[in-house]
């Protein structure tokens, strides 16, 4: 089957099942391309709440289907690739929050959505990377621990001098691989071209960008720049949607290793087994009990209250 005559398919499925596709933009061209969805953490977020079709199958990695799950309870969600799990997400866990909120119990937890959804039930409020600025400035709260990104963290931090923000040593393998190195040498091979990065990007990067934000952000800025050329310090794929939605400007990424593996791993014939499976037990299904659900979301609310 060609790729062409597999997303066809996959069309026709999605009619027969009645589920939508919500995509992550880091997912492949042809993913995208048969996606109802498409977006960042904090859209998708938004557009699973909205979703009125009886199934949601997520393309991208574990902690956003089961964002997916929590927002759209009474909705069958499936996970394209049931091994597509997000490093950063397993990094910290429940006790270790628990125990840090015992000994200062006057810190608000602020948590990236990057987290699982038993570490979400210890917290107060989650943010995107799109959001999380907006929401640690509209917060009441003067002392905050930020977890698990210390990068992103740190990028906070900068611009919230008034807040006193905890940070623990969590992040992202694939941003934080990026050095000050990687910048020099993509600026010298790519003169004027405008670097734009991800905050979850260590300080060292994050500081000599033209722009910093999220997937989204990214993508709207080069669409809407004047400027011609880019460098582009987040997931490969940005680049590569970037270059065929823009023809008539260049992207280039910052390293040929910024490559998230996890999210890499779902193709067009997950896709497609997937949906074949929705109705036998083929696919992969995220389940969650009632009071995991209502623990976890507590916090996802607050970021949808506080960033909306
Ligand atoms: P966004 O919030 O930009 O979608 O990022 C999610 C992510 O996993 C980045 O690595
Ligand atoms: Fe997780 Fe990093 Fe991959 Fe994003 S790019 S899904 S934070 S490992």
């Amino acid at each position: 089957m060609t790729v062409r005559e597999m997303q066809d398919k996959i069309l026709q499925l999605k009619k027969e099942t009645d589920t939508a596709v919500l995509a992550h933009s880091y997912q492949a061209r042809e993913i995208v391309e048969i996606a109802d969805f498409t977006g960042d953490s904090y859209k998708l977020s938004v557009d699973a709440k909205g979703v009125s079709n009886k199934n949601i199958l997520f393309c991208g990695v574990h902690f956003m289907a089961e964002t997916a799950k929590m927002l759209s309870p009474e909705k069958r969600v499936f996970l394209a690739n049931r091994q597509a799990g997000c490093p950063m997400a397993e990094q910290m866990d429940r006790d270790l929050i628990s125990a840090i909120r015992e000994k200062e119990p006057d810190r608000t937890v602020v948590a990236y959505i990057n987290t699982t959804a038993s570490l979400k039930t210890v917290c107060d409020v989650c943010v995107t990377s799109s959001s999380a600025l907006r929401i640690v400035k509209a917060m009441d709260a003067e002392k905050i621990l930020f977890i698990p990104d210390c990068n992103l963290g740190s990028w906070i931090k900068d611009q919230c001098p008034d807040k006193d923000i905890k940070l623990l040593s969590g992040g992202c393998p694939t941003h934080a691989a990026m050095t000050k190195r990687h910048v020099e040498k993509a600026r010298a091979e790519h003169l004027g071209a405008l670097l734009l990065v991800h905050p979850e990007c260590q300080p060292e990067v994050v500081k000599q960008a033209d722009y910093v934000g999220s997937t989204s952000g990214i993508m709207d800025f080069a669409k809407k720049s004047d400027a011609k050329e880019f460098i582009i310090g987040t997931e490969n794929s940005i680049a590569e949607h970037l270059q065929y939605d823009c023809p008539g400007k260049k992207f280039y990424p910052l390293s040929k290793d910024l490559v998230c593996r996890n999210m890499k791993i779902t193709t067009l014939p997950d896709v497609y087994e997937s949906l074949l499976g929705i109705e036998n037990g083929g696919a992969f299904e995220i389940l969650m009990d009632d009071q995991l659900i209502a623990d976890a979301r507590r916090c996802i609310d607050e970021m949808i209250r506080l960033g909306g």
